[in-house]
């Protein structure tokens, strides 16, 4: 069974995504993994996030257990790393170059130690659409900015970050504009997606109505 989860920044994809995994036995990939990946490189390499072959270039070389060490530095997730990854993740030719890597999860899923898994749960921005577009179950999860910028705010403070609400949520609106906007891949829902406001639903009724629409498709399958 492949189930793919999209959705903009702070939405509760993960943390859905982890409970389905979890609850069906499935194999996990965060898409954003893949731009994070790069736009750190790009950082560490000096390069200016603007310079979109160098970007090219990162992604044509990344491997998945290069992305698995470049997620262990601090940057990988904080502000700075995840503006990288919003702006390198709006090149085409990044997002083409990174679209195998993501396919070839679905052939073959694996769990974190290796050991192989009977299928795989994405999340991220066009993994319904683009990545995955014969999944067999789709969602797409949304909340408003404020609700979403609050979310994250609250995770840097519990890191230790120091960044006021006012940024966090005018960066939460700067990537929705680059997601939603971009040429290649705009952020939307699939057509057979189905969507969920966790700005009106806590995250455990999403889960059960999530569950209750995975388990009837596998009945009937
Ligand atoms: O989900 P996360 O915040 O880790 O994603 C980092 C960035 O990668 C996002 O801001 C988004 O622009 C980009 N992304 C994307 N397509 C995906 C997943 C993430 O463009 N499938």
């Amino acid at each position: 069974m492949i189930i793919t989860i999209d959705g903009p920044a702070a939405a509760g994809k993960g943390t859905l995504a982890g409970a389905i995994a979890k609850k069906y036995k499935l194999a996990y990939f965060d898409t954003g993994m893949v731009y994070r990946a790069v736009g750190l490189n790009m950082l560490i390499h000096g390069y200016p996030l603007e310079d979109e072959n160098s970007a090219e270039k990162l992604a044509c070389e990344l491997t998945f257990p290069q992305m698995i060490e470049l997620s262990k530095m601090p940057d990988f997730r904080s502000p700075k790393g995840g503006k990288a990854a919003s702006m390198v993740s709006a090149y085409p030719k990044v997002r083409q170059a990174l679209l195998k890597m993501q396919q070839d999860f679905a052939l073959n899923p694996v769990f974190e130690d290796g050991t192989p898994a009977s299928g795989a749960i994405y999340d991220g921005r066009d993994t319904g659409t683009v990545v995955c577009p014969h999944a067999d179950v789709k969602f797409f999860i949304t909340a408003t900015p404020e609700v979403r910028a609050e979310r994250r705010f609250k995770e840097f403070q519990a890191k230790g970050i120091d960044i006021s609400y006012d940024e966090v949520l005018k960066d939460v609106k700067a990537r929705d504009e680059r997601d939603a906007n971009r040429a290649s891949a705009p952020m939307k829902p699939a057509d057979d997606a189905i969507i969920f406001d966790t700005s009106t639903l806590g995250i455990d009724d999403v889960l059960q109505k999530a569950c209750k629409i995975i388990d009837t498709k596998q009945k009937n399958s």
